[in-house]
């Protein structure tokens, strides 16, 4: 720590920010304050590189116009916060880094006050070299000076803005719902809060702010939306985080292109604004059976070409007996092309097969279409002209090579999607710059549920199901399609929603398809059946997540890096120490008491 005490502001306020001046405020008088980001004594003259959130203009004292100024700031170190005063200089340009806004000048520095000292540091701000991500969370206050999550939080800050001010001109009123509600059975496991005033009762946390979205409809308020922050208490991965944030959004009196429009138009707006780029008016659509064949996922990643296609049909008795025992089986055949890989060596081919294996896919086999014909070792069985029909068919040119597999129909698309996905990634072929947006629609209304031995609702139980496949509700409900509809960005899940039941007899049908006994449903969901007997509109919503869009904005591969504050991969905020163990008292009051604790 340093010898001196911190100084007082005495009245001292910022003139500028230190990412404002430029050689336009030539000899005008500043007062910065800030961080000191770097520091270099050169004996006569020394340089500081002072950084707020805003940018970093360079400092300089000079030896020989202030001898005491200069050895106070000698006394300087990394990280100690100070406010300067002088006047703004030209810059000698040749020792400039080029990439700084400020570049071109300097501040030479006539007055200096020290605000604050500061530690040894846990890692240095000035760097850009990976910090221990442990470190980082346990210091994000430190974390957060770094340039780039300064600039992430701006552009999340630019995005609401954006979001804000587009709802509010096309009638949306932001309304805030209830933190503290009821569990519900469905989705992922809730976050709980015992009650202090209802022994054994517990509030949850909302996992999204569904039903009082409907509710609002139902209330008459007609176009809803709330940047809502939601609780779920699931594994956490790079695109997931146990708080997260939603554009959460509901419309009454509408139908689902009706949705599509108004999240084209918010998207739009929002791209423009924040990154200044112009984005399709339209995006495209995708039925969910059509992302799963070609894309093997229900969020494909359009920024690569590559598309699964089925040839099961051409390679009926080739006499190969990993795809005559699958035809055998009733599985199918499929290819992907990998363009201009033609050249791949044997290295090069055992490493995707190795990635295929990754995937799940025992079997790659490949096809090279080279200027002196098609290369492969199924030559033998396919023989020339089917292989060449083959090529054609699959769109490959000259240069590229095929990929073929065999399997199950759809776990071959599936695992077929992921090599697509490990390709793109290994051979860097995914433009961070690309915006891809996509609707997927037409999603089935069940699944099932292996672990629960029931149907579940693929999206959430108060989705309409689509008005033609009714009829298979009873006896084939995998069969019913919901008026579901995702959008993808990237092959990313930006959003999901629905058009809604309004009619509790449907309602009630659909609880019950779901596994819910009567007397289940109207104790969970009585106060939504009620209400949709006092005159509930037609009305359909979506949810967008406010973190994988700024993630993808920001080209960053992890929602923790555009979230102030997050959680670990263990659910944990390394800064505050929670989750934390609480008194007896604390505990005793809620009516607790716990019977495991963990080292
Ligand atoms: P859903 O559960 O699909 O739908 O969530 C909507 C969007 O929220 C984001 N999201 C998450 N982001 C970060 N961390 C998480 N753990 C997380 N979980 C979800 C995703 C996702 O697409 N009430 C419905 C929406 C509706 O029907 O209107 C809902 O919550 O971007």
């Amino acid at each position: 720590m340093s010898e001196f005490l911190p100084e007082p502001l005495n009245g001292w306020k910022r003139t500028h920010n230190c990412g404002e001046l430029r050689l336009s405020n030539d000899t005008q008088e500043v007062t910065l304050m800030g961080w000191v980001h770097r520091l270099r004594n050169l004996g006569g003259l020394l340089f500081v590189d002072l950084r707020d959130r805003e940018g970093i203009t360079q400092c300089v004292f000079n030896k020989d116009t202030d001898s005491a100024l200069f050895d106070k700031a000698a006394e300087l170190h990394n990280e100690y916060v100070i406010a300067v005063r002088g006047k703004v200089a030209p810059r000698n340009t040749e020792s400039t880094n080029k990439s700084l806004p400020t570049k071109d000048i300097e501040v030479n520095v006539t007055e200096m006050k020290l605000l604050n000292p500061c530690r040894v540091l846990p890692f240095q701000i000035s760097e850009e070299q990976p910090t221990d991500e442990g470190l980082r969370m346990q210091y994000r206050y430190l974390d957060l000076r770094k340039p780039r999550l300064a600039r992430n939080l701006a552009m999340r800050h630019r995005i609401a803005k954006a979001v804000r001010d587009h709802m509010d001109s096309q009638g949306f009123y932001e309304i805030e719902t209830p933190i503290l509600v009821a569990s519900t059975p469905e989705g992922a496991r809730d976050y709980l809060v015992p009650s202090r005033i209802h022994a054994g009762h517990f509030y949850a946390l909302p996992q999204s702010p569904q039903l009082y979205k409907q509710m609002c409809m139902v209330g008459g308020l007609d176009r809803y939306f709330q940047i809502a922050r939601c609780f779920r208490d699931e594994d956490l991965r790079a695109d997931r985080q146990p708080e997260f944030t939603q554009i959460d959004i509901e419309m009454s009196f509408v139908e689902r292109d009706d949705i599509l429009d108004m999240v084209e138009k918010l998207m739009n707006h929002v791209i423009k604004t924040a990154l200044g780029r112009d984005i399709p008016a339209k995006f495209r659509r995708m039925p969910y059976s059509e992302a799963l064949e070609k894309y093997g996922s229900d969020k494909p990643e359009l920024r690569l070409d590559m598309v699964i296609q089925n040839v099961t049909e051409q390679l009926h008795d080739t006499g190969f007996g990993v795809f005559d025992s699958a035809l055998a089986n009733k599985e199918a055949i499929k290819a992907m092309v990998f363009p201009g890989q033609a050249g791949a060596s044997r290295k090069e081919q055992d490493t995707l097969k190795e990635m295929a294996v990754e995937a799940g896919l025992p079997g790659l086999f490949f096809l090279a279409v080279t200027e002196k014909g098609i290369k492969s070792s199924l030559l033998k069985f396919l023989g020339e002209e089917r292989a060449h029909s083959l090529a054609e068919s699959v769109g490959a040119q000259e240069g590229d090579l095929i990929l073929l597999a065999s399997g199950p129909s759809q776990q071959l698309s599936v695992k077929m999607g992921k090599l697509r996905l490990a390709i793109a990634n290994k051979y860097n072929l995914l433009d961070p710059k690309r915006l891809e947006f996509l609707w997927v629609i037409d999603f089935p209304m069940f699944s099932w549920s292996e672990e629960e031995d029931r149907l579940v609702a693929e999206h959430h139980p108060f989705t309409s199901p689509l008005p033609e496949d009714l009829q298979f509700m009873e006896n084939e409900p995998l069969k019913v399609r919901a008026a579901a509809y995702d959008l993808v960005l990237n092959g990313c899940e930006l959003a999901s929603g629905s058009v809604r039941i309004h009619q509790r007899p449907l309602q009630e049908k659909i609880l019950q398809r779901i596994g819910l006994s009567m007397e289940e449903a109207l104790q969970k969901f009585g106060f939504l059946l009620n209400a949709f007997e006092y005159g509930a509109p037609p009305h359909a919503g979506i949810a967008l997540g406010l973190d994988r869009l700024t993630a993808i904005c920001c080209e960053e591969a992890s929602i923790r890096e555009v979230i102030a504050f997050p959680k670990n991969t263990n659910a944990a905020d390394l800064m505050s120490g929670a989750p934390v163990i609480v008194t007896e008292e604390q505990l005793k009051s809620v009516h607790l008491d716990v019977t495991e604790v963990e080292e």
